[in-house]
């Protein structure tokens, strides 16, 4: 017996030495510094909501900033939802190899990610990094070791659940007889200070601190910045932005949309000034940055935002492009292509090899990843070839559906709530010009990111370059030919002519044979996917039996009578 864990021990030692072994090798670092590794995630922003993709309703100064003197992913590809997304990212591995392949991990339910997966802030730990994670977890926390500092984060400031209100910290769940609840912590403490700030700010500044310590202690850096917005808070006040920010937006008519601007507005803000406060603290140079969003924007439907994935179809919660082909830019120094477009697919489920790679880690062949390593590519020549590669979108058999691509073939097979969202959801309002987009390209070098990357800029950002590119980024529709009704059929589309989902080849005799094979796979990934975790929520969970706080409710003793936290979050009002 002894023998056995003895040897498990240095295996593990094993790994975690392997882990690190290559670092000696890395030939793209500056110096023998690691990579400050900062990961931003915006939660349910639509495909069409960062200005680059050519939209003039509102600005995004910062993160087009981002991508014009980086690179914008243009084909970034995510789970459509919050916990297989996030699952995806820090396992490396589809969501039916971690359990979390249906829907969401809603508060009262007793689940998480799979535990026996390894996670990149496990990996980077082992690596010397001092991991942090700051906003939203959404993989679980019914128990204690479900949480983000019990699977590999150093510190955790933010929420545990699904969603919160960005001011109160509380959420209620769509399922109303669980209670509004308190939802907000420092590693595993309750947090109660700065009561009424704005999220988006208060996420924000707790970043630059991070930045600012872990650089005075000389410790490389691996954070993921992960916002609320822009999510809705709940039902009662879905759309929430500061009243002095809403004002910026008054061309916009339609309220909620207002108030949608003003959200993004925040978190755009938000990435300048976590990229200044990089160059502040003299790690800018030694960073790779990744904004994006976890997936579509949920255009209609529940928890809808009025964000677009324009001209995309479907969104959130759906097979199609709006809900999987998401928005995406990365800039490092250490990426030798900046300034051009990366047109390669390229899934979250890539970045933990992909950075791991950057950061000199060498990874066990143990942690059988379906994510792979495109760092060569990414930070290579803007015309590195194309790994030709699988990604499976989603392979739902409780709500039967499922999406694959194959290199350029799309496979969709079935769709979600009865195929309300098989369609373009939105269009661009040309009447509704945010003013300043006239002076787009002076609003987007002199956004503080735009002014604190140029100086590693290899070429000069010109108006020419920056039209250039926001012209390759604007996806081209074909004309709808042959439509798909994937309730009733299985729909084939050839991507590299028909990025839009207009027209189904499953018909077409020359296309029989991408068509078997697309199929199999389908069936072969169905053989090997785990069960789904989903377990159904528990009475016991509801934050009134908690001093009205979501908790980890399978452990902690709920309190005999239920509270009444139907004022101000009670838990901190004292
Ligand atoms: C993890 O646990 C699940 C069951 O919960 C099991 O099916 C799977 O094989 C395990 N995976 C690993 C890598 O140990
Ligand atoms: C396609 O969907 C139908 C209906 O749900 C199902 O019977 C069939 O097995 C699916 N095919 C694949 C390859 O998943």
């Amino acid at each position: 017996m002894r023998v056995v864990i003895l040897s498990a021990l240095l295996l593990l030692l094993n790994l975690n030495l392997s882990w690190v072994k290559a670092s000696e090798k890395n030939t793209y670092r500056t110096g023998n510094k690691l990579p400050n590794v900062i990961i931003i995630m915006a939660d349910d922003m639509g495909f069409d909501d960062i200005s680059l993709r050519g939209g003039r309703e509102f600005l995004t100064p910062n993160i087009d900033a981002l991508g014009f003197h980086g690179r914008l992913l243009d084909r970034l590809y995510a789970p459509a939802m919050c916990t297989p997304s996030r699952g995806a990212l820090l396992s490396g591995k589809y969501p039916i190899h971690t359990g979390t392949q249906h829907f969401v991990i809603s508060n009262e339910e007793p689940w998480s990610l799979m535990l026996n997966t390894t996670l990149m802030p496990e990996i980077f730990r082992s690596a010397g990094y001092s991991t942090n994670l700051v906003g939203k977890w959404h993989l679980g926390f019914a128990r204690p070791e479900y949480t983000p500092t019990h699977r590999g984060f150093d510190y955790h400031y933010g929420y545990w659940g699904a969603y919160i209100d960005y001011y109160q910290r509380r959420s209620q769940m769509p399922e109303k007889t669980y209670i509004v609840g308190y939802d907000f912590r420092r590693n595993m403490e309750v947090e109660c200070t700065d009561r009424g700030v704005y999220v988006t700010d208060l996420l924000t500044n707790e970043a630059e601190r991070i930045i600012q310590e872990t650089a005075a202690k000389q410790k490389p850096l691996f954070l993921m910045i992960n916002h609320l917005a822009t999510h809705t808070a709940n039902d009662n006040d879905p759309l929430q932005a500061p009243e002095e920010e809403v004002q910026k937006f008054l061309h916009i008519k339609d309220p909620n949309h207002r108030k949608y601007a003003a959200m993004v507005s925040k978190l755009d803000q938000s990435v300048g000034r976590v990229i200044t406060a990089l160059a502040r603290a003299e790690q800018l140079e030694n960073s790779i940055v990744i904004f994006y969003s976890d997936n579509g924007a949920p255009s209609v439907g529940m928890f809808a935002n009025t964000g677009s994935n324009w001209p995309l179809k479907g969104q959130k919660n759906s097979p199609w492009e709006g809900g999987v082909r998401v928005a995406g830019v990365i800039w490092s120094q250490l990426l030798t292509a900046r300034g051009h477009l990366f047109t390669q697919p390229i899934y979250v489920g890539d970045f933990l090899p992909t950075l791991a790679h950057a950061a000199g880690i060498e990874l066990p062949e143990s942690l059988q990843l379906d994510g792979i390593d495109l760092w060569p590519q990414l930070a290579g020549s803007k015309d590195a070839p194309h790994v030709p590669r699988e990604i499976l979108h989603s392979l739902d058999d409780v709500s039967h559906f499922s999406s694959l691509l194959l290199g350029q073939w799309k496979y969709v097979n079935g769709t979600t709530l009865a195929g309300q969202f098989d369609q373009q959801l939105t269009h661009r309002e040309l009447d509704e010009l945010d003013p300043r987009a006239r002076r787009y390209v002076v609003e987007v070098r002199n956004s503080p990111a735009s002014k604190a990357l140029a100086r590693y800029d290899l070429q000069r950002l010109t108006q020419h370059r920056m039209h250039t590119l926001r012209r390759l980024a604007t996806v081209r529709c074909g004309d709808m030919q042959r439509g798909c009704n994937a309730l009733l059929e299985e729909c084939l589309y050839d991507l590299s002519v028909d990025p839009c989902e207009l027209n189904n080849l499953a018909y077409s005799e020359r296309h029989a044979e991408i068509l078997a094979t697309m199929r199999q796979r389908v069936q072969q990934l169905r053989a090997e996917a785990l069960p789904p975790g989903n377990r159904p929520g528990v009475s016991y969970a509801n934050p009134n039996l908690h001093e009205c706080t979501w908790d980890n409710f399978e452990v902690k003793k709920a309190g005999a009578v239920p509270l009444d936290c139907d004022y101000h979050g009670i838990p901190c009002s004292a």
